[in-house]
């Protein structure tokens, strides 16, 4: 009864908006939290072993020693490619193994070679590519160097910590107590004294305890980035994009996987993801932290400060010591000290290297990045009939349509509801008879029914995480009582993967893809809403080890299962709630249960770019919001932002009322119709981008900054970002929006208005007035970017439609480049060379086209409908187009000089074919 209460108000519309704080922890209801944020600096007891050091081709092996306890740790400071280091602390003789986050990484980072050049009692100095680092002994610290500059230090306050395993002491017998000789043995042992034990061997939250079998175990160190005031990412926060102080004023910023029920915006509590990745941005360097640990971690973070603890850097600075300083403290609750260090040194470069770490996207099937129908829940086969065709009614464009926990047979995943979807197969292919998909949910938490199928087999073959008793977990969730499969066992990962073959998951097609939900994991009666940390894993790891791993773990088996249903043909598509580092390699990341208001449509923005930034590139907002009722006014701006965000999709809460775009009055129906077209009509570009995602790590969605590394007045912006390096994005994301104050940035840089083509100039700020049509998007002078003009009901359905190029020249009116990236859309056959991949430049008078990582491999039929050049002084006297097919032929042309504009109509060449277009004055 009280389950199902709970079950009740965690499904209905609470009228009190807002997370009610009080079921999640502060940091001063943690104990490692406590112990570790109250350390104070400058007092730090590990020191470096000298007469220990190893020196191999790429590492350097030693000994850490605290002091205070005389426990012993091995430290490993290896080269890695790409000039990063790697710095890896562990305890030497641990009574009980401290788990490593490695599934996480893009398989084992390769070592290059490492040099020492200098080594006395005090230290050394390595150095590593064009880097270097210098080693101090006592007390320990590692300052890292990109190129020349001092850009990391590690320690340098001293609050590293490293909580030893070791076992309980037992209250001794009354009758000992006045002992002479076991006093004095205590006494000899005055560092347990000293160590604070705050909350190390059992803690209490609400009703729940934790029972810490292995005691302590947290570890922590901080990092100073030293000549940057601006630090970013470690996601997921619904908060700014540069990242805020928290010592002093509020909770450090806390990474732990919540099912957080309405969370607020402006504030460092823990979400749905936890990434713990760190970019530092300044206007001459930029450079990357990945902390690389799966349990609740904290991080701290102090204001830039003047250069103060770190004297050395003072040399790198002519006749200067005001250097700003960030410094940050990080500590988890267990595992080991394994961090990466990325120089840089700029932002493109950390991508990449984080790229290498933790692996990148892979190229989404075309459907994926188009508009995606989602609700909790579309009831019967019935419903999704009329809602597919209700967009071609309205003639909206549309890809997929989405099935929540309401379609499953009592919400048992893999099953359907046999009275309202009796026949699913049917359902999936009327609406992939359009080109469309759809996808179903399936969760983590499998329901206690000993006729489910899946129930039993888990149970049987022993495939749920255990309890601190060894029983199976049994926790709350949908289905009511359920048990948790355990991911972390690789052959539980494998059996999950079959699950999702044809032969299996009956009513399942091909064209039916995954959204996996709740996998932080939600437990709907555990401590914070999620599982005990002393419940037990695979391996012996207790929960709290790899707590921030599960969902990625779940996404990898699904992942796979996806691969295997097609034998490795067929692109995979799913989307996950839970992520971790890495998660990008295997889908799509949404930002959880956000709300219907102006706020949550702000926050969409730096949560997204926290995320991109971070690798979690494929990831989107509920448009619309979740929870509550959009009004048409907020319902079209947020569809016209999210037209503009990686992953598109409208979701609403089972309780809200319908908003499929046709139930609102004909304006608002035009507007988000507009919205989502002007989506379908930049998918080439958006397409383009993720496949440079895929190969080099950057994002789709990136702050300005990335673009435009020395411009200040985009470092902590967030209500402007770029689309590729090419688009301009300042939503409306104010009430009743007059106007938008758009910055432009870039010096020498001209933009566009891809709506009337105004011209504005880089470094300057401009007031855009707007209507509800309006969304501020802006074109960097010197791109060329491919559009589709043709609507479709489906994106697969304009697969051979023509292509419109836009030429914005740059400020000299002579010059612009683009690519242009097809392949068949959802195969993994570009990966056997089947795709085009083509540069257009346009210099002086001639726009040209040639082969980036050309194959011949791959044909199209798509031809080149229209040119659009903007920023031309000159009208031409003729347009003349070249081609192997048909000689010279002349075009028929228009020409603004108002706006500067010149349209080439029909130069009817294919796209991938060898051609040129001139313009004769
Ligand atoms: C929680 C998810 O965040 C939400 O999107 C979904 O609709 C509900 N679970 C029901 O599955």
């Amino acid at each position: 009864m009280k389950m199902l209460l709970l079950l009740s108000v965690l499904t209905t519309l609470s009228l009190v908006v807002g997370v009610d704080r009080g079921n999640f922890k502060s940091c001063d209801q943690s104990g490692f939290c406590r112990r570790n944020r109250n350390m104070q600096p400058g007092e730090s007891p590990y020191y470096l072993l000298m007469n220990n050091l190893k020196v191999s081709p790429t590492k350097i092996e030693s000994r850490l020693a605290n002091a205070k306890t005389g426990v012993l740790y091995t430290l490993e400071i290896s080269a890695l490619m790409d000039g990063m280091l790697r710095m890896k602390i562990n305890e030497a003789t641990p009574i009980r193994q401290r788990f490593e986050a490695t599934e996480a990484l893009n398989g084992e980072p390769k070592e290059t070679s490492l040099k020492l050049v200098s080594q006395n009692s005090e230290g050394m100095t390595i150095e590593f590519g064009k880097n270097k680092a210098i080693i101090h002994a006592n007390p320990f610290r590692l300052d890292v160097y990109s190129g020349d500059q001092h850009v990391i230090s590690a320690n340098t306050r001293g609050l590293m910590k490293f909580e030893h395993y070791r076992t309980k002491e037992q209250p001794k017998p009354e009758n000992q107590e006045q002992e002479g000789p076991a006093n004095q043995v205590e006494e000899e042992k005055p560092a347990a004294e000293v160590e604070d034990m705050d909350g190390a061997w059992e803690e209490h939250f609400k009703s729940h305890a934790d029972s810490k079998p292995f005691g302590p175990s947290s570890v922590g160190m901080d990092f100073s980035f030293v000549g940057f005031k601006h630090v970013y990412g470690i996601p997921e926060h619904a908060d700014a994009f540069s990242l805020k102080q928290t010592k002093g004023s509020t909770d450090p910023y806390r990474l732990y996987n919540l099912d957080v029920f309405q969370f607020e915006v402006n504030n460092p509590m823990a979400l749905y993801g936890s990434v713990p990745f760190m970019v530092a941005h300044s206007d001459i360097k930029t450079v990357g932290l990945l902390w690389l640990n799966a349990a609740e971690t904290w991080i701290d973070i102090e204001p830039a400060t003047q250069q103060s603890v770190v004297s050395s850097i003072v040399d790198f600075v002519k006749g200067s010591t005001q250097l700003p300083q960030t410094d940050t403290h990080w500590f988890s609750e267990s595992g080991i000290i394994d961090v990466f260090f990325l120089p840089g040194p700029g932002p493109k470069d950390v991508m990449k290297q984080n790229a290498i770490l933790s692996g990148t996207t892979p190229l989404p099937p075309y459907f994926s990045i188009a508009y995606h129908q989602c609700r909790w829940n579309y009831n019967d086969q019935e419903d999704v009939r009329n809602v597919d065709a209700n967009f071609d009614e309205h003639d909206i464009p549309y890809d997929v349509i989405w099935l929540d926990i309401e379609h499953t047979d009592g919400k048992k995943y893999f099953t359907w509801d046999n009275h309202k979807f009796p026949n699913p197969e049917e359902m999936i292919n009327n609406v992939t008879a359009k080109g469309r998909k759809m996808v179903t949910i399936i969760d983590p938490h499998i329901k206690r029914d000993s006729g489910y199928h899946i129930h039993s087999e888990a149970t049987s073959k022993g495939y749920y995480v255990k309890n601190k008793d060894g029983h199976d977990y049994d926790g709350w969730c949908w289905p009511g009582s359920s048990g948790y499969l355990d991911f972390v066992n690789p052959e539980v990962r494998d059996w999950w993967a079959s699950k999702f073959g044809l032969d299996h998951y009956k009513g399942s097609t091909l064209q039916l893809f995954t959204w996996n939900d709740m996998n932080e994991p939600s437990v709907f009666n555990g401590p914070e809403v999620t599982m005990h940390k002393d419940a037990k894993h695979y391996g012996s790891w207790e929960h709290r080890d790899l707590h921030n791993m599960y969902g990625i773990l779940m996404t990898m088996s699904t992942y796979k299962g996806h691969l295997q249903r097609s034998n490795g043909h067929l692109r995979s598509f799913l989307l996950s709630r839970a992520f971790f580092v890495g998660s990008q390699r295997y889908g799509a990341v949404w930002t959880g249960d956000n709300t219907a208001d102006w706020d949550h449509l702000r926050i969409t923005v730096p949560m997204l770019l926290s995320m991109s930034i971070s690798g979690i590139t494929f990831c989107g907002a509920d448009v619309g919001g979740f929870f509550m009722n959009p009004d048409a006014e907020l319902l079209v701006r947020w569809y016209q932002a999210g037209a503009f965000q990686p992953f598109f999709r409208a979701h609403s809460h089972l309780e809200t009322k319908r908003r499929e775009p046709w139930l609102f009055d004909a304006e608002t129906k035009q507007l988000i119709r507009a919205a989502i077209q002007k989506r379908y009509s930049l998918l080439p570009y958006w397409y383009t981008l993720f496949m440079e995602n895929e190969q080099n790590g950057m994002p789709p969605m990136r702050p300005l900054w990335m673009e435009f590394p020395s411009d200040q007045t985009t470092f902590d912006m967030d209500d402007e970002y770029m689309i590729g390096s090419s688009l301009l994005v300042h939503p409306v994301m104010e009430s009743k929006a007059t106007n938008v104050e758009v910055y432009f940035p870039g010096e020498n840089q001209v933009w566009y208005d891809v709506d009337n083509y105004q011209k504005f100039n880089g470094l300057e700020s401009s007031t855009i007035p707007v209507t509800m049509s309006k969304i501020p998007v802006f074109q960097r002078g010197g791109t060329i970017i491919a559009k589709r003009e043709r609507m479709r009901r489906s994106s697969s359905l304009s697969h051979d439609d023509p292509y419109t190029l836009i030429v914005a020249l740059d400020k000299t009116g002579q010059f612009a480049n683009g690519n242009l990236y097809i392949d068949d859309g959802h195969t993994f056959q570009y990966k056997q060379g089947e795709y085009i991949y083509q540069g257009f430049s346009f210099k002086k008078d001639t726009l040209t086209n040639h082969a980036l990582q050309g194959s011949e491999k791959f044909e199209t039929k798509a031809w080149l409908e229209k040119v659009i050049i903007i920023g031309i002084s000159t009208e031409p006297k003729t347009v003349q187009v070249e081609s192997h097919d048909f000689g010279k032929k002349n075009l028929l042309f228009t020409y603004k000089s108002s706006t500067q504009l010149l349209i080439i109509r029909k130069p009817a060449v294919n796209i991938e074919a060898e051609w040129s277009i001139k313009l004769l004055f």
